[in-house]
């Protein structure tokens, strides 16, 4: 079955072939083509170009996007969707001057949310989960991972990554499982040397078995996890084919960059702290930094230096960092306009960075995150808007027209 879509005022991000990510000043370059069509045929981009060369022997359904802009769908390669209940208020608390550290160390925070989990039915945490997925699909993403780290027991854990499973296998959309056991210390363990030897002896085993997950993650931080737990538990993820994906620099700087690079993390996420040395450990590596503004934006704190990687000639990408406790949004749109107007990036870098950037950031460079023959037909149909820099001007409101994921409307 075809579908033509037919008077786009401009298609966005138009690769000829496929490329893994951009980098430093090529972030600035954003490939389109305007008055254009695109045709998609089962599922996937077949063909594109200038409205001059529209293909009029086409037999299929026809979508006029008079006026309206098509992009690749958005890739969010970093949240935590799956979680029970919300914390509005620690919210509050944060309102009333308590800081997100202080909570924590109250027994709020992460264990909070551990703990409504636990107590959580494998079916209810599905559903509240679905209700998120669904919401952000009609905000454009088109592709994302989702981590576990808010069950904290082996079987806790599972429950969380056996509905990320069932999300991937029930929804059109492209999905990424991250094994984050490592996200707080349980009270079930003293020390985070013992809990990460559980983790390695008694959880990933079952994980691996099970086929659960495809990433591994932890978060290297000052009164979480520290170098040495990192560079463990990576080791020992990777004895089970899962790739790392780390928190690191979210408050203080340890070193976790360069065990992240050692152990050819995918990417390293967060990074609102930034040394001199990380950025040298970052150059030449395959490592995707991955700056989520939302969360700066959720806790006043600083924002990703994204001038300081993009000007050193580093890639970056952006993700929601969707999660109860420091993000409470998977709104991909905002977190654009964020990278905008709070890290100074480019319209051209940002949507770079939500799309091409974040697909190879979860390893869904070949399939998303750009406009290219053979990769899926997951799209965003813009309303009328004058420019695609009106993308991240208008914070807030909602330009999307229409979403297709595999070339079918949702
Ligand atoms: O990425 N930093 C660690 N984890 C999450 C927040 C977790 C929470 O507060 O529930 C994050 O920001
Ligand atoms: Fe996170």
């Amino acid at each position: 079955m075809k579908k033509l879509f037919k008077n786009i005022k401009e298609l966005i991000q138009t690769r000829e072939t496929s490329i893994p990510y951009v980098s430093g000043s090529e972030m600035n370059i954003l490939p389109t083509l305007k008055n254009a069509f695109l045709v998609v045929e089962d599922g996937l981009i077949s063909d594109f170009g200038s409205m001059e060369n529209v293909p009029n022997d086409l037999a299929g359904e026809v979508v006029d996007c008079e006026g309206k802009m098509i992009l690749p769908s958005w890739c969010d390669s970093h949240t935590h969707l799956v979680y029970a209940g919300n914390r509005e208020g620690e919210f509050v608390d944060r309102i009333n001057g308590l800081s997100y550290e202080e909570i924590a160390n109250k027994g709020g925070g992460i264990l909070n949310s551990a703990s409504k989990l636990q107590q959580t039915s494998e079916e209810d945490l599905y559903n509240q989960s679905c209700k998120r997925l669904e919401e952000i699909i009609k905000l454009g993403t088109g592709a994302i991972e989702i981590k576990s780290g808010y069950g904290l027991s082996k079987e806790a854990e599972i429950k969380m990554l056996r509905v990320i499973k069932k999300l991937r296998d029930n929804y059109p959309v492209p999905v990424k499982a991250t094994f984050l056991g490592a996200h707080a210390l349980p009270k079930t363990h003293k020390n985070a040397s013992t809990y990460i030897d559980y983790l390695i002896n008694d959880v990933l085993p079952e994980i691996s078995k099970n086929g659960l997950a495809d990433y591994i993650d932890i978060f290297c931080e000052k009164g979480y996890f520290d170098i040495v737990d990192t560079e463990k538990l990576l080791k020992a993820g990777k004895q089970y084919g899962l790739i790392p994906k780390i928190h690191v620099n979210q408050f203080n700087a340890i070193g976790g960059v360069e065990v992240g690079v050692n152990n050819n993390a995918l990417s390293v996420d967060h990074l609102e702290v930034l040394t001199e040395e990380d950025v040298m450990w970052l150059k030449g590596s395959g490592t995707m930094p991955v700056a989520l503004p939302g969360c700066s934006f959720f806790l006043s704190i600083p924002y990703t230096p994204a001038r300081k990687l993009i000007d050193s000639g580093l890639p970056l990408a952006l993700a929601t960092d969707f999660n109860p406790g420091s993000a409470p949004s998977g709104n991909m749109n905002f977190v654009i306009s964020a990278a905008c107007i709070k890290m100074n990036m480019t319209p051209e870098e940002a949507i770079n960075a939500a799309t091409i950037n974040g697909a190879y950031a979860m390893g869904l460079e070949n399939d998303v995150g750009s406009i290219t023959k053979g990769k899926k037909a997951n799209l965003i149909v813009t309303k009328p808007i004058s420019s695609y820099d009106y993308i991240p001007y208008s914070f807030g409101s909602n330009l999307i027209d229409k979403v297709f994921l595999n070339g079918i409307e949702q």
